[in-house]
């Protein structure tokens, strides 16, 4: 317990410590000299986090840690804002050495947008992290039957049988889906079971881009019509909240109202030490 603790402890050093750097870069005056190590640099501590849901003991879709879950949407945040602060810092000529770096990670962000679009799908984890944990098992089945890859699948997991991204993935994803939240609507109740739709689709990379709803209007004579439903339940979740966080990257992400001054980076970084405080544990 005491060991926990101090993990947790040494995170939120280490995520106090990657924030305020991440804004010393990009709230230097002007552009840094080495921009693509400052842009790499945008991404200490999301690499880290990263490692440890890999290295988690129970998977996204069942039961992992809710630190370890927080703890990586808020390096995932961090380093979104990172990014487009050395966008704004810098002339429109040298982004393109930013988004090099940033392309590396598009993929990735594409796959994050649901999970880590606000902390009230966290705290609400947090809740039925024990059932979920309970239905693991069963629900890790789900990819073994329909997604049948060698792979074990942690996160945002390339499956290479189908790396085209084609229909026949979409199908066995949709049916992925439905067998895991079956199975914690079954164990759970209906709160987890709509959380879990959300759970499950970072895990495989790529599948947040499937069109469910074509699926489930082709399967439409096998199926209820209601099945999956819940996929769209989910965009509840990326609100305005996110449009807000994001704002800057996701429309519009050369023209970010963000400015380098540094009254406004101190309050920037106000803003992260609260986010990163909010969750300290009582
Ligand atoms: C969820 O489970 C309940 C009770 O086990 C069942 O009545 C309900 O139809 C299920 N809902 C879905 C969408 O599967
Ligand atoms: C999915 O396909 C349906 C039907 O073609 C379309 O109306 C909807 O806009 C599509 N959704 C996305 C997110 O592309
Ligand atoms: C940037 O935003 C400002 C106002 O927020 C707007 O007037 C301007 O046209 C925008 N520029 C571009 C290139 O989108």
């Amino acid at each position: 317990m005491l060991s926990l603790n101090w993990i947790i402890l040494a995170s939120r050093v280490w995520i106090t410590l990657a924030a305020f750097l991440s804004l010393a870069v990009s709230s230097a005056m002007s552009c840094p000299h080495e921009i693509s190590t400052s842009a790499n640099y945008c991404f200490t501590d999301y690499t880290l986090q990263f490692q440890n849901m890999l290295s988690s003991a129970n998977k996204l879709c069942c039961g992992m840690d809710a630190e370890t879950l927080r703890a990586f949407c808020q390096a995932y945040r961090t380093a979104v804002t990172c990014i487009t602060q050395l966008r704004t810092a810098c002339p429109k000529e040298r982004h393109d050495k930013i988004d090099t770096v940033w392309g590396n990670f598009e993929v990735a962000r594409v796959g994050l947008r649901e999970l880590c679009s606000d902390d009230s799908l966290i705290e609400n984890y947090a809740m039925h992290q024990s059932c979920l944990t309970k239905a693991g098992p069963t629900s890790e089945m789900c990819f073994h039957t329909h997604l049948r890859t060698a792979t074990e699948i942690k996160f945002l997991t390339e499956v290479t049988t189908h790396k085209n991204r084609n229909e026949q993935f979409c199908v066995e994803m949709l049916k992925t889906i439905e067998c895991v939240r079956r199975n914690v609507n079954h164990t759970c109740g209906h709160q987890p079971a709509v959380l879990s739709v959300i759970l499950v689709k970072p895990m495989v990379r790529m599948s947040t881009e499937c069109n469910y709803s074509v699926i489930e209007n082709q399967l439409k004579t096998t199926k209820r019509p209601h099945h999956g439903q819940d996929a769209y339940i989910s965009d509840k979740h990326s609100g305005s909240s996110r449009r807000k966080a994001h704002k800057g990257t996701e429309e519009n992400p050369g023209n970010s109202s963000i400015r380098h001054s540094p009254s406004v980076s101190f309050i920037v970084s106000l803003f992260l030490v609260a986010l990163i405080y909010r969750g300290r544990p009582s």
